[in-house]
């Protein structure tokens, strides 16, 4: 179980740095830092030794230890995308349906309401939080709006009370993409215990990685048994009767798709999740240390984080003035920064008109002034310490 990040920063900037800047510090700065824990390469051996290398044993384990971790009934795919999609179908969203999702995410959000044969209608973010505004929510519901989808950008958890409660009395199912936010706690219970269907991402760069992988957790074991289903055919794998020329006996109901995942890409996972509690403890550290020192840096708005949240800080966005400089700034001293992803909303395969994309304030203000700095487990306290001074001396 992760631990909660340290109350004291390591390092506090003295006064006197708001004008110097000090000499880099040895390495390169990366953006994203993949981490593929040593002992991954032996248990990836060992599932090709096996030469049993589709979904098997070692997908199964690596389910119950993401249940372990805290998740609801987890369910092993092989991405985000396709974990969303599982969850719109089990959640009974097909054409001539509405689906409510914010424009602040990755464009594979959109894709698989697509997929799911639904509608895209978007809402508006709060530019504080980078996340759905709960408030802006009813006024995008429909008679024909089935689910929503919530995003927790960066890693930091939108507010999922209300939201639910807007979902409960529109009678609308929450599906929780949180392709950023694995190990993100909200009012202390583990993201992908809370929602009907929680999404997560396991894809290359992602904190948390498989090589390429996802998700799908639900609380309701029964909705955990459709999603299983429909990632391999719609076959109930488990339970599949073959006649006595070895041909298996299907009566295939619902539409299935094959998006499981494999035993190399779960060994990966496996090797990962050992390792993964100190690594999010670092990187909370490390999100609490630029919060703290940020937060009186003239030009820089921090998002809010609410109380109620435990930021898994895959991304640390940050609201800036003069967000050329800024980005010159840091890139002049080896620092790379990056707006990670703009608005989907403005992508023509959503129909959206621009008077409906005006109407998102919220997301307006964000996009204006939004960037992200590197936060990984593998920058040194020097690098910290380096990036904090450079953006403390101004730009
Ligand atoms: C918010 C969000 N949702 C979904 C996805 C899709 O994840 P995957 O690549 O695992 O399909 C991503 C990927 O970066 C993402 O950022």
């Amino acid at each position: 179980m992760p631990t909660p990040a340290p109350q004291h920063a390591v390092f506090s900037l003295p006064r006197s740095s708001a004008a110097t800047v000090p000499q880099a510090p040895p390495g390169k700065i990366e953006f994203f830092h993949t981490h593929i824990a040593p002992h991954a390469s032996e248990r990836v051996a060992q599932v090709l030794h096996s030469t049993w290398v589709g979904e098997g044993p070692v997908v199964r384990h690596f389910e119950q230890e993401l249940a372990r971790w805290g998740l609801a009934h987890p369910v092993a795919v092989n991405s985000c995308t396709a974990a969303l999609h599982l969850s719109l179908l089990a959640a009974g969203v097909g054409p001539g349906d509405e689906v409510i999702l914010p424009p602040q995410t990755f464009i594979a959000t959109g894709m698989a309401v697509l997929a799911a044969g639904a509608r895209p209608v978007f809402a508006d973010i709060d530019p504080r939080t980078a996340n759905l505004d709960p408030d802006d929510l009813p006024r995008r519901i429909t008679p024909r709006t089935r689910a929503v989808i919530v995003v927790h950008w960066g890693g930091l958890p939108a507010r999922l009370d209300r939201i639910a409660q807007v979902a409960r009395e529109h009678n609308l199912v929450v599906i929780e993409d949180a392709a950023h936010a694995f190990g993100a706690r909200y009012h202390g219970r583990p993201i992908g215990s809370i929602s009907p269907f929680t999404c997560f991402s396991f894809q290359a760069i992602k904190h948390f990685t498989c090589g390429d992988g996802g998700v799908v957790c639900c609380p309701d074991p029964e909705l955990a048994a459709a999603v299983r289903r429909r990632r391999w055919f719609g076959i109930d794998r488990e339970n599949v009767r073959r006649n006595r020329y070895g041909g298996r006996e299907l009566a295939v109901s619902e539409p299935g798709l094959k998006y499981h995942m494999n035993d190399i890409a779960a060994a990966v996972g496996l090797a990962n999740l050992e390792a993964f509690a100190p690594r999010l403890k670092r990187r909370q550290q490390i999100g609490q240390w630029y919060r703290q020192q940020l937060a009186s840096v003239p030009g820089v708005e921090l998002l809010h984080l609410p109380p109620e949240c435990q930021h898994a800080y895959w991304l640390f966005p940050l609201l800036v003035e003069d967000r050329d400089g800024f980005v010159e700034k840091l890139a002049q001293h080896g620092i790379p920064t990056s707006m990670v992803d703009t608005r989907i909303d403005t992508n023509p395969v959503f129909g959206q008109t621009p008077q409906q994309r005006e109407q998102l304030q919220g997301q307006a203000r964000f996009e204006a002034r939004q960037i992200h700095i590197p936060l990984h487990d593998a920058l040194s306290d020097e690098q910290v310490e380096y990036i904090l001074r450079v953006i403390a001396s101004g730009w």
